[in-house]
């Protein structure tokens, strides 16, 4: 009996062991084939070169390792450098190509639409949002429309001339030096605000320009959200920051039964939203936030490159003095304010201006969505994957720009226009070219204008530039401001 027992008690457990074993042989092929497909994707055709990185993660890690100079970030660098200007990665788990690749970029940028869509890494999703064509296609037109040259000539060119001079002049009379990145994101977020909604949050009990400077910080941040994550910080900040526009909102909406006018750009969306049937409250709310956001962070790295880099470089500085001196001396009356033609004539300030942008790479790229197989050099990019347009890897390509990395201006007399078209496109390119191009170069160019003119600068600290892979200055970028004639 006891023999019997035994042996039907080790045949159990033979059974049990071929179970486990079985159990644990499956979930090997099964994990051993999901790697190999992770390392492997689906394609129809040949995948572009490159690796997938780790399982989950990718290659996200070595994306996002800083590199303190203004360089191609060196993740970017070293890939091209191994595959060629198009090649395959994984970014937070999502299958990307990369590619600096200048006439497949032209090529895709003219295909929105057709062969590709816009596309945002989720952290840009969460705050800046649009569901549909239609929606984006309105908010295109609604800051053309507020942003655009029309409005630029007639009415905002003169209303930054005297925000830039309130701005420099209450700079130059601290005692302290100025941060200027930070201080430049309040002047951006106070002039575009009072554009978007005249100012109603001026007595808000936050203040909206403080919390943009917060949020920024976080949003390039790697997109996990748990408590204690830069990224966690951003999303608490996006919901108060949203709370109190949504305030603005709703209590526009209900004075507009009163037909008060305010004749900015929430009046404009309020009175289409009978019209378009995407126009609620909480689209209104996205939009507001994310306009804020565009034209607050990428103007003023802008703005605080471009005093690191003309004061680091005298003979700029002494030119670029020179052409806004004539402008002062051959105005009829010399108190009258910068006018459109008086703009269109600064032509080396525009060359600085274009020479800022293409060394500052402020994003390394901006991305598509393919929505279908798309062929490119013998390879395919399957419908899908994201696409990430590397501009930073066209405007630091030594056979398009000699020398790239050194800030030299006078390089934009001698470039071809077909070169420009191609290889130079901070702003984008194509339908989808950046809606607030013009309103950028009128804001620096102005700013230019009054600085050069008036003031002198000399950093005091800080001026540490460190890439992860978004641009971003660690130490600020410190300076005394004083006027010329003290
Ligand atoms: C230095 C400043 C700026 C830079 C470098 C910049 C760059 C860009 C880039 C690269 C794009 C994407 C283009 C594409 O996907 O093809 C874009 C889109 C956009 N930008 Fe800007 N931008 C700047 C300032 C602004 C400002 C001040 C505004 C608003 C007044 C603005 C509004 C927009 C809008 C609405 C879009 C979406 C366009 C569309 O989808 O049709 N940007 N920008």
């Amino acid at each position: 009996m006891e023999t019997f027992i035994s042996s039907n008690i080790r045949a159990i457990s033979l059974d049990m062991s071929s179970i486990v074993l079985l159990v644990g042989t499956l979930v090997a092929i099964y994990i051993s084939h999901w790697i190999y497909r992770w390392r492997s994707p689906k394609c129809n055709g040949v995948l572009p070169p490159g690796s997938m990185g780790l399982p989950l993660i990718g290659e996200t890690i070595q994306l996002v390792i800083p590199s303190a100079s203004l360089d191609l970030p060196p993740f970017i660098k070293k890939r091209i450098k191994r595959y060629g200007p198009i090649f395959r990665t994984n970014i937070a788990g999502r299958p990307v190509i990369i590619t600096a690749d200048a006439d497949f970029n032209h090529f895709l940028l003219r295909q929105d639409g057709k062969l590709v869509d816009t596309w945002s890494m989720d952290t840009f999703a969460e705050v800046f949002d649009q569901a549909s064509q239609s929606s984006r296609k309105y908010t295109r037109n609604l800051t053309l429309n507020h942003f655009g040259v029309e409005s630029l000539k007639s009415k905002l060119l003169p209303q930054m001339e005297d925000m830039v001079r309130k701005t420099l002049s209450a700079w130059s009379s601290t005692h302290e030096s100025v941060e200027v990145k930070s201080q430049s994101v309040t002047m951006a977020i106070d002039f575009a605000a009072r554009q978007i909604f005249s100012g109603d949050l001026e007595n808000a009990p936050l203040n909206i320009s403080e919390m943009f400077r917060d949020l920024v910080e976080g949003l390039m941040s790697f997109p996990i959200n748990i408590p204690g994550t830069s990224h966690h910080k951003c999303l608490q900040i996006h919901k108060k920051v949203r709370e109190m526009m949504r305030g603005v909102v709703t209590k526009r909406l209900a004075e507009s039964d009163l037909r008060q006018q305010h004749g900015d750009l929430l009046d404009h969306i309020i009175q289409d939203k009978n019209t378009e049937s995407f126009i609620n409250e909480d689209f209104i709310v996205q939009l507001m936030f994310g306009l804020l956001f565009v034209t607050s962070d990428s103007i003023s790295t802008t703005l605080a490159l471009a005093f690191k880099f003309i004061a680091e470089h005298p003979l700029v500085l002494e030119e670029l003095t020179s052409e806004h001196e004539a402008i002062l001396k051959n105005r009829e009356n010399p108190n009258s304010t910068l006018t459109w033609d008086e703009y269109k004539s600064m032509t080396f300030t525009l060359q600085v201006i274009n020479e800022v942008l293409r060394l500052g790479n402020i994003a390394p790229g901006f991305f598509r969505r393919a929505l279908k197989d798309i062929p490119v050099n013998g390879y395919t990019i399957p419908s899908g994957w994201v696409i990430m347009i590397a501009t930073a890897g066209l405007h630091l390509n030594a056979n398009q720009f000699e020398d790239p990395l050194k800030f030299n201006p006078w390089r934009w007399k001698e470039i071809q226009s077909s070169v420009v078209a191609k290889c130079f496109m901070p702003f984008g390119s194509g339908m989808k070219q950046c809606a607030g191009a013009e309103y950028s170069r009128v804001l620096l160019a102005t700013f230019l204008h009054v600085l050069v003119t008036k003031y002198r600068w000399a950093m005091v600290k800080g001026g540490k530039i460190v890439r992860s892979p978004i641009i971003r200055f660690p130490d600020g970028f410190h300076y005394k401001i004083s006027e010329k004639n003290n």
